[in-house]
């Protein structure tokens, strides 16, 4: 009488984790995540001039753009539902230096930017970094003193750099750079500028990671840095001490935490949002897009159903959002799916 089946019910006590997946209205009814488009920042390149719109070779099927095109992307993107940019320029290399002045120019290519969009698109968040790497000669996020990036000097000028991006109109300030104390002393700075309302994102656990390549093309930073960023980026191998540094983040003020690279550190997102419970975004960086793009190019993936895994993963790993190149063609995806 032992038949087959009887053999998967002795063995299983009768449970059976199939039958919550019999069919598609099961499966609907069980799900526990779901993308939307309020879980996404679009991170944008800009370039000075007017009315360029240029590709950038390792990353298809994204731009660098001049301010007049990145205020009609900020449109295009406002009216699909994406609630907030990220925005990174790329300057001219006549401006960069040693100690990236350019970042404390009011005037700035970021700053125009920020003061452009709000104008004509108020209903868009805008995220600025205050990392010095689009403005150094060498690349590095801070100021190069012999062959050191020396900290408090940089915090300085972070500071400063961020009280001029929240005078552009910067919704949220995100410090990519790493330095010790960041986060406290843009609190105090913004705070002393009456700048209380402003947000900081902090990029509380960003790696030392080989994924940045395609970034670097897109901002001319690539041929630029000497050396590597591994004095002040955290080691890949490290989760525990980039939970310590993340902490420190939270008890200087941040009001929002970022994981960068996103899917090779989903247990770091996973790790910060359980101990903290402060929002969690994860930045899918230029490197993980471009394999996917790849991959697809070649027919070795489907490009589309790893786009949305991908974003989809970052919400079971626990993140609020996720800053994403693929931003804008999700969005036109769910839009379409109704
Ligand atoms: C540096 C910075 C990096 C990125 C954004 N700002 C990393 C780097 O160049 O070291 C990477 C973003 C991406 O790869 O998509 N402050």
């Amino acid at each position: 009488m032992q038949d087959k089946t009887h053999l998967v019910d002795d063995i299983t006590g009768h449970r059976r984790m199939r039958r919550n997946r019999k069919a598609d209205w099961t499966r609907r009814l069980m799900l526990e995540n779901r993308l939307t488009v309020d879980d996404l920042i679009w991170p944008i390149f800009i370039i000075p001039g007017e009315n360029i719109v240029e590709p950038i070779a390792a990353m298809p099927g994204v731009n660098r753009m001049t301010v007049d095109k990145a205020v009609e992307a900020a449109k295009e993107a406002a009216d699909l539902g994406i609630p907030a940019l990220a925005t990174f320029p790329n300057v001219e290399m006549n401006l960069r230096d040693e100690t990236g002045s350019q970042i404390l120019e009011a005037n700035n290519l970021i700053n125009r930017t920020t003061a452009a969009i709000k104008k004509a698109v108020p209903n868009i968040g805008i995220i600025t970094d205050v990392a010095l790497d689009p403005f150094t000669s060498h690349g590095h996020d801070g100021i190069l003193r012999g062959n050191e990036i020396v900290n408090d000097e940089t915090v300085d000028q972070i500071v400063r750099a961020a009280v001029l991006q929240a005078d552009a109109g910067s919704d949220i300030i995100a410090p990519s750079d790493m330095m010790d104390g960041r986060i406290g002393a843009i609190r105090r700075g913004l705070d002393a500028a009456g700048h209380q309302s402003v947000g900081i994102m902090a990029y509380a656990t960003k790696f030392a990671s080989c994924y940045y390549g395609p970034y670097r093309e897109a901002i001319s930073t690539g041929g630029l840095l000497k050396g590597d960023k591994k004095t002040y980026y955290i080691d890949p191998a490290n989760g525990t001490e980039a939970l310590r540094d993340a902490a420190l983040d939270v008890e200087e003020g941040a009001d929002t935490l970022m994981v960068k690279p996103g899917l090779p550190y989903l247990d770091i997102c996973w790790r910060m949002k359980e101990a903290f419970g402060l929002p969690v975004f994860a930045y899918q960086v230029s490197g993980e897009y471009a394999q996917i793009k790849a991959a697809a190019a070649n027919g070795w993936i489907d490009g589309e159903r790893a786009m949305l895994e991908t974003l989809l993963c970052f919400k079971r790993a626990g993140c609020d959002g996720i800053l994403t190149y693929f931003a804008m063609d999700v969005a036109k995806y769910l839009a379409k799916q109704g």
